[in-house]
């Protein structure tokens, strides 16, 4: 499949789609506490997707081939969950580390868009993995620009996470998105610089690497969705969707309470005045 060039119109109705998958993270944000139910959590996200915001859960009925539809309006995936946590009868407790992933279709374009958050007193292990993890988020954000490779956001990544013991999942990736949900190119988390694809203004991707505290593997459970770390370590993740500009990068998943870029980061880049 080829890589899709956005163009000012379709560049608009993102910026659109994807504040509106990071409202939804802001209006569930209260709600993050012990005794909810991942199930309840993603019965409010649903809701006010399709009652407030005019959205359409994106992993609803989702079904890549050789997998079952998804069954539920969001990813909630707690401690050793990477990824694809189905939302259910798990209740929440004091210390749970947990990943809330928001896609909705407004308007025929996909935002995608995951934070992590902590119940009550995280322990050090599971606070140090989600701040390393959104170091690692944008360090690989700030890679990206016209001119730079796929293999220098991957690089960035892979190199701090390792560099503090953890280590990068490799079964699952970054991904284009636009009017499809994963599309071309396929934005790996580790890699060389200097590899792979080189940017160009319009392209529009995801990242969001899955670090874990322990080893890379992975076990995918009997639900067909639900992926845990093997040796049962936490994993953490957070994701951005990102527009290469002509001077850089724009994050378009940005809202309210979106937690701020680290020191040296930003959300758009420009050139700095010349005179
Ligand atoms: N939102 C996930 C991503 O970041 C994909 C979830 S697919 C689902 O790409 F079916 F599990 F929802
Ligand atoms: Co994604
Ligand atoms: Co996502």
């Amino acid at each position: 499949m080829a890589i899709t060039l956005k163009n000012a119109h379709d560049i608009e109705m993102m910026r659109v789609a994807c504040r509106l998958a990071s409202e939804v993270l802001d209006f569930i944000t209260p709600h993050v506490r012990a005794g909810v139910t991942t199930g309840e959590l993603d019965r409010l996200c649903h809701e006010y997707m399709v009652k407030e915001q005019g959205t359409v859960p994106a992993p609803l009925n989702y079904q890549p081939p050789g997998y079952p539809p998804y069954p539920k309006a969001t990813c909630i995936s707690v401690n050793d969950v990477i990824c694809h946590g189905i939302p259910g009868d798990k209740t929440l407790k004091n210390g749970d580390a947990l990943n809330i992933d928001i896609t909705v279709i407004k308007d025929g374009y996909f935002g995608d868009t995951s934070r992590m958050f902590i119940v009550g007193d995280g322990t050090i292990l599971a606070k140090r993995l989600a701040q390393v993890t959104y170091e690692c988020m944008w360090l690989g954000i700030n890679q990206v620009r016209p001119g730079a490779h796929l293999g220098d956001i991957g690089q960035a990544i892979q190199t701090h996470a390792e560099a503090q013991g953890y280590s990068v999942v490799r079964e699952y990736c970054g991904h284009g998105i636009g009017q499809v949900f994963h599309e071309d190119p396929q934005i790996l988390h580790y890699g060389r610089q200097g590899t792979g694809l080189e940017l160009q203004a319009g392209m529009i991707f995801t990242i969001e690497p899955m670090i874990n505290a322990g080893k890379r593997e992975i076990r995918t459970m009997p639900d067909q969705w639900t992926v845990k770390t093997r040796d049962r370590s936490l994993s953490a993740q957070w994701e951005h969707t990102v527009l290469v500009t002509e001077t850089g990068h724009e994050v378009l998943t940005r809202s309210a309470l979106t937690p701020p870029p680290p020191p040296g980061s930003s959300y758009v880049t420009s050139f700095a005045a010349s005179t």
